[in-house]
C-alpha cells in the first residue's frame, strides 16, 4: 500500500496543495503549527473516514470556505486506487475511484494506516474509551462486518438508553427485550471480533514490546472480562446479563452491560500500566500496539499499512528511534518532525519542508 499523490485543497489551514510520496519514508518537517499534523491527518481521514483530533469534520474545513476535499491516488494490493473525501458543514462525499460511496464503511480497506502520536499515550493512561476506540477503529479497517455490527449496536444502544429514560415503567418493560433481541446479536459479533483481534494483537505487541525493550520487560493485552463460546453463546449469555440489569439500567438511565462497557488490560509485567507505567513505559506499550497493528494489517490484508508517526522521534531516546526506523523498513511511512536531520541517522527520506500550510520548495 503506497500513497503517490496527495491532494489537499482548503483543507485545514492548506488552500492549494500537492504533496508527492515516495515509497520508504516521508519527513514533513518544520516548525510548529505550520500543517504537518495537518496532512498527516489528512492521509488518515481517507484510510478510515475519520480524524483522531476532532468530533465535527467541519473543523477540518479551512476557515472562511465552504468545503474542503482531499485526494490521494495510490496502489493497493489490487492496483491504483483514487479515493477523494468533499467535506461540507454538515455533510461530506466519499469517493472511490470516483464513485460515489453510499458508506462510509465502503471506504474502510481501500488504503490502510496506522498512526503514532504522543497523543496515543492516551490508550495506555486514560479510560476505557480509548482503548475501545482504538479497538474499534482498527478492527474496523480490517472487517466491515465489524464496522457495521458496531454502528448498529450503537444505533440499538441509544435508542435503549433513551427508553431507560422514560417514565412509564411498565411500557420500558415491555419494550426492552425488543431492543435486547437485536442488541445482543450485535454485541456477539463485536465481541467475538474483539476476542480474535486481541489473540493475534497480543503476542505481537509482546514481541515488538521485547523488541524495543531488549527484553526487559513483559507487555500483557488481555480483555477485562472473558466471553467463551459461539456468538450464540454469548447472545444468550449477554441476553440473561441485561434481563439482569433491568433495575440498575432504570435506576441510572442508561444500559450497564455489554461491549461499550469493556476493557482491555494493559499489563507490565503484571502490573497494570494504566496509574502505574512511567512516560516513558507508557509510551514504549503503546508503540509496541501501534507496531502489532501494522503487523495485524500486513497479515489480514496481506499487504503493509501506511504508518504515520507524527511528532514522535523526538520523544524516543537514540535506541528506540533506531529501532523504530528499522521496524518502518518496507513500509510507506509518513513521519512527521520539527528537525529532519537529528531524527533519521542517514536514512534515505523523502523530505518536504512546510511552512504556512504550504510546500517550501
Ligand atoms: N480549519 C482550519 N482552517 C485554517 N487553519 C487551521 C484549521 N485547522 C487548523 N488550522 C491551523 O493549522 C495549524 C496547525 O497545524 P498542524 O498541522 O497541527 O501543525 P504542526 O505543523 O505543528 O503539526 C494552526 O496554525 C491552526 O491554526
Ligand atoms: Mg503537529
Amino acid at each position: 500500500m503506497i500513497i503517490k499523490k496527495l491532494f489537499l485543497h482548503n483543507f485545514r489551514n492548506y488552500e492549494d496543495e500537492t504533496f508527492s510520496f515516495t515509497d520508504g519514508v516521508n519527513v514533513l518537517f518544520g516548525k510548529n503549527a505550520q500543517g504537518k499534523t495537518n496532512c498527516a491527518e489528512a492521509v488518515f481521514y481517507l484510510c478510515t473516514g475519520s480524524s483522531l483530533r476532532i468530533r465535527h469534520d467541519r473543523q477540518l474545513i479551512r476557515t472562511g470556505c465552504d468545503c474542503a476535499s482531499v485526494r490521494a491516488e495510490a496502489v493497493n494490493r489490487y492496483g491504483s486506487i483514487v479515493l477523494e473525501a468533499e467535506i461540507y458543514e454538515n455533510r461530506r462525499e466519499l469517493r472511490v475511484n470516483g464513485n460515489k460511496i453510499a458508506r462510509a464503511v465502503d471506504l474502510l480497506g481501500n488504503m490502510n494506516s496506522v498512526f503514532f502520536s504522543p497523543g496515543e499515550l492516551r490508550l495506555i493512561q486514560d479510560g476505557p474509551d480509548e482503548r475501545r476506540r482504538f479497538l474499534n477503529l482498527s478492527i474496523s479497517q480490517t472487517s466491515r462486518n465489524y464496522c457495521t455490527a458496531l454502528l448498529r449496536y450503537q444505533r440499538i444502544l441509544d435508542q435503549r438508553n433513551m427508553l431507560l429514560k422514560e417514565r412509564d415503567v411498565s411500557l420500558v418493560l415491555e419494550t426492552l427485550p425488543v431492543w435486547d433481541e437485536q442488541l445482543v446479536r450485535y454485541a456477539a459479533v463485536i465481541i467475538r471480533h474483539r476476542r480474535e483481534y486481541l489473540s493475534l494483537l497480543s503476542p505481537l505487541a509482546q514481541e515488538a514490546h521485547a523488541y524495543l525493550t531488549d527484553g526487559a520487560e513483559e507487555l500483557l493485552l488481555t480483555t477485562d472480562r472473558d466471553y467463551e463460546g459461539t456468538e450464540e453463546e454469548i447472545s444468550a449469555r449477554l441476553s440473561a446479563e441485561l434481563v439482569a440489569s433491568y433495575d440498575r439500567d432504570l435506576r441510572l438511565g442508561f444500559t450497564t452491560a455489554g461491549p461499550h462497557r469493556d476493557d482491555v488490560k494493559i499489563l507490565i509485567d503484571g502490573k497494570d500500566a494504566k496509574g502505574y507505567a512511567s512516560q516513558g513505559q507508557t509510551r514504549t506499550a503503546a508503540l509496541s500496539m501501534k507496531l502489532a497493528e501494522v503487523e495485524i494489517f500486513r497479515r489480514l490484508s496481506g499487504e503493509p499499512p501506511v504508518l504515520i508517526l507524527d511528532d514522535v522521534m523526538s520523544e524516543l531516546d537514540l535506541p528506540r528511534r533506531k529501532k523504530l526506523l528499522s521496524r518502518a523498513e518496507g513500509l510507506q511511512c509518513i513521519l512527521t518532525c520539527t528537525h529532519a536531520e537529528r531524527v533519521l541517522y542517514g536514512t534515505e527520506t523523502n523530505k518536504i519542508r512546510i511552512a504556512g500550510g504550504k510546500i517550501v520548495p
